[in-house]
């Protein structure tokens, strides 16, 4: 395993760490889309497990999305980001009704309850209006609304969408791995058909000094695996055990963390850490996460044998007092409470 640099960019916010213990690990994953390699594999998983109780975060490399697309990615969405309010306005989120996709201008979404420094463009699996789930109107489910001024993003945000979930299901393969599990345990039981969320985002450069807004504020991931990639300028910020630090852009990785459906799998053996964002860096800063989450259809009850959890606990260290471990019901109803509270605009809208 090697590490990650930290970034010697400088920070308003005096609390981040820079000490050694604060850096992430870097995992090459690139044998867990080898069932053969067995060995290989058993070692990926180890480091999964040592990452996941350590901060829940960390970096792969071998993860099969190639420079080039990233590339593209990079150019298409600030293409997008430079349309005028009008072109953008054409797709914002309430036309994309209940299926949760489209544009929202800065400040558009509440994390923590405060609003976001940030513009973004929501987009998902895409759906067709003959797909059953779609036909009977199930939410979050649907066709991405897309840009007419910028066609390319289309198929570089389709073939992005296929790249990353392929990796998304070979690392549940090593999560399952460093779990004692079957490899293919996930996909069945929650991941054959997984829920998958990808957003492009876009954190102007701060306009003021010291002007206390977050890009995102603090917050968990709602599912599995987020797999994230990262222009040059940094931002993103994770609470590790030793306090605050930096996960700086490191080439030829993706950032990866867990979310909240794995902190409640485990029975809070792996956590889902939080983290947040602020860019500093004095230039506009676009990230593009994607959530790799159980399908929407399935309830995720604690594996088999974990040991139960301390739920006012748990409570206690979530921004709004809710406990993953308390909850009941399927992915789908955890994600659209999650959803209710950064949105709480559009969910009288549209559902
Ligand atoms: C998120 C998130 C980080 C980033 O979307 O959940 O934490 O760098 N994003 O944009
Ligand atoms: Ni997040």
């Amino acid at each position: 395993m090697v590490r990650a640099p930290l970034s010697s960019g400088s920070l308003s916010d005096g609390d981040v760490s820079s000490l050694s213990g604060g850096r992430l690990p870097v995992i090459d994953m690139s044998s867990l889309f080898a069932r053969e390699r067995t060995e290989a594999r058993e070692r990926v998983a180890r480091e999964i497990e040592r990452a996941c109780r350590d901060t829940g975060f960390f970096y792969v490399s071998g993860h099969g999305v190639s420079e080039s697309l990233l590339d593209r990615l990079e150019r298409v969405s600030r293409r997008f980001f430079a349309l005028s309010r009008e072109e953008k306005e054409a797709i914002a989120m309430p036309k994309g009704g209940a299926a949760w996709r489209g544009w929202f201008p800065l400040g558009g979404e509440l994390t923590s309850g405060k609003p976001d420094r940030k513009e973004g463009l929501y987009l998902g699996t895409e759906l067709g209006p003959e797909h059953p789930r779609v036909r009977e109107g199930w939410p979050l489910h649907g066709a991405n609304l897309w840009p007419a001024e910028v066609p390319e993003l289309r198929d570089v945000v389709l073939e992005y969408l296929s790249v990353v979930t392929r990796a998304g299901h070979a690392l549940m393969e090593g999560v399952a791995l460093s779990l004692g599990l079957e490899a293919d345990y996930f996909a069945k039981t929650y991941t054959a058909d997984p829920t998958v969320l990808f957003r492009v985002f876009h954190y102007p450069a701060e306009p003021e000094e010291g002007e206390e807004r977050w890009g995102v504020g603090e917050h968990t991931d709602y599912g599995l695996l987020t797999l994230l990639a990262q222009d040059a300028n940094g931002g993103l910020q994770v609470k590790s055990q030793g306090g605050w630090v930096e996960a700086p852009p490191t080439p030829g990785t993706l950032v990866c963390n867990i979310g909240d459906m794995l902190d409640r799998l485990t029975g809070g053996w792996y956590r889902s850490t939080p983290h947040r964002v602020k860019n500093v860096s004095g230039r506009d800063r676009l990230s593009y996460p994607l959530f790799f989450d159980p399908d929407f259809a399935a309830e995720v009850p604690p594996l088999p044998r974990v040991r139960s959890t301390d739920v006012d606990e748990d409570r206690a260290r979530r921004w709004d007092g809710a406990s993953v471990h308390a909850f009941e019901g399927t992915y789908g109803d955890y994600l659209l409470g999650k959803v209710s509270k950064v949105f709480p605009q559009l969910v009288r809208k549209v559902l």
